[in-house]
């Protein structure tokens, strides 16, 4: 079906024609409960040159949006800043259009993932430090290995001052306004963060290294793969990004479990209780009721992190061996916690949570704590003054 999509001015002759996903909830396993868009960018100049392009599923907008400045066939140069196909899903169709358009990839890994993906087309593989002039403009490009593919790569236009930065500095945001200044900027700033925390939290030092490359580059606005453009808040969401690339975390605590019959949750509960009696906020999260990536959003800056679960079959709750084993992947760093649980009878499963804990890299401050049945008051009690005598 036709539609009339549109592009989206960004600067002279640049133009955002992108897609917004306004349905997606779900990206690999990442809830996403506003969506997002895949961000691509047309540049106007000698050579007609197209940043990106996005999720096959939306070829038709994407091209809508190119069609709606120029013919896709004149476009001589794609970007290709990511191997992953929600940026190059639509790159085939393009190349079909644009038959001599060259298409820019990382060496060797950009090349190698394109080649498998999309066969043999009009690849220039480039280097660090490479650039290319299209006319009035140049395009530098910076590889960002394994941020957060081994392909990754952001360009730079020095006479525009605008960084194309792809999956770095955005968020799964679905929006119809374009720039950081036309949307709530606390809002896109949680999102940012929940797509660091999902998404980049692993690659900490890779992220301190882009950092430091792109440090002496003088940024007017970061064009990102996903969400918002930067313009406005541009300082925020790079100091945001060196904050979150130290592994920095706050005095704050995550309480996150699984109960069968409100055992465990009674445990929780007075877990919870007893950190905010030490003047540490603590957060209460049942597995039944929050999505894991908004979880471990909270806690990627929180230090404490305490996890509970009864046991059936002789193991932990699936719920809580999920949220571990994504939990695990995601190599938090600077934490420290303990296991908690109710049992009836065998009650391996705490020892099972405590060596995830431990294999995830943190650091146990508490002996586990292990109750049968129904905690009584008197357990309860001795629970909450274990951990406010805790020295921390
Ligand atoms: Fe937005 Fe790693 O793709």
């Amino acid at each position: 079906m036709m539609n009339n999509c549109k592009a989206i001015k960004i600067a002279e002759n640049i133009f955002w024609v992108g897609v917004i996903d306004w349905n997606l909830r779900n990206f690999h396993g990442y809830e996403t409960s506003r969506g997002s868009t895949y961000n691509a960018y047309l540049i106007l100049d000698e050579k007609i040159t197209l940043i990106d392009t996005a999720k096959i599923d939306f070829k038709d907008e994407l091209l809508a949006r190119i069609s709606s400045i120029v013919d896709p066939a004149k476009i001589d140069l794609i970007i290709s800043s990511h191997v992953e196909p929600d940026h190059s899903g639509s790159l085939g169709e393009i190349a079909a259009l644009a038959k001599d358009a060259e298409i820019i990839t990382t060496n060797p890994n950009g090349l190698k993932g394109l080649t498998a993906r999309y066969g043999n087309l009009n690849y220039k593989p480039v280097k660090a430090g490479d650039k290319i002039s299209i006319g009035k403009r140049t395009l530098q490009f910076v590889p960002t290995p394994m941020l957060h593919w081994p392909d990754s790569m952001v360009t730079y236009c020095p006479e525009e001052k605008i960084l194309f930065s792809n999956d770095a500095f955005g968020e799964h945001f679905a929006t119809s306004m374009r720039f950081d200044d036309e949307n709530d900027l606390n809002t896109i700033l949680s999102e940012a963060k929940k797509y660091y925390a999902n998404i980049l939290m692993p690659f900490g030092k890779q992220a301190q290294t882009a950092l430091k490359a792109l440090g002496d580059l003088e940024i007017k606005m970061i064009a990102t793969g996903h969400g918002v453009i930067w313009r406005k808040n541009i300082s925020t969401i790079i100091d945001c990004y060196k904050k979150w690339s130290s592994g920095e975390v706050e005095e704050r605590a995550c309480v996150v479990f699984d109960s069968m019959w409100h055992s465990t949750e009674i445990l929780a509960q007075t877990i919870t209780e007893a950190f905010a009696a030490k003047k540490i906020p603590a957060t209460y999260y049942d597995l039944k009721f929050t999505p894991l990536s908004d979880i471990v959003t909270d806690i990627f800056t929180s230090k404490y992190l305490i996890v509970g679960s009864p046991t059936i079959n002789n193991q932990m709750m699936p719920t809580v061996a999920k949220f571990l084993n994504y939990l695990k992947g995601l190599r938090p760093q600077n934490h420290k916690g303990f296991a908690f649980g109710s049992y009836g009878w065998s009650g391996q499963s705490i020892a099972q949570v405590e060596d995830e804990l431990k294999a995830a890299g943190i650091e146990i401050i508490l002996d586990k704590i292990r109750i049968t049945n129904i905690p009584s008051h008197e357990q309860l009690e001795e629970i909450s003054k274990n951990i406010l005598e805790l020295e921390l």
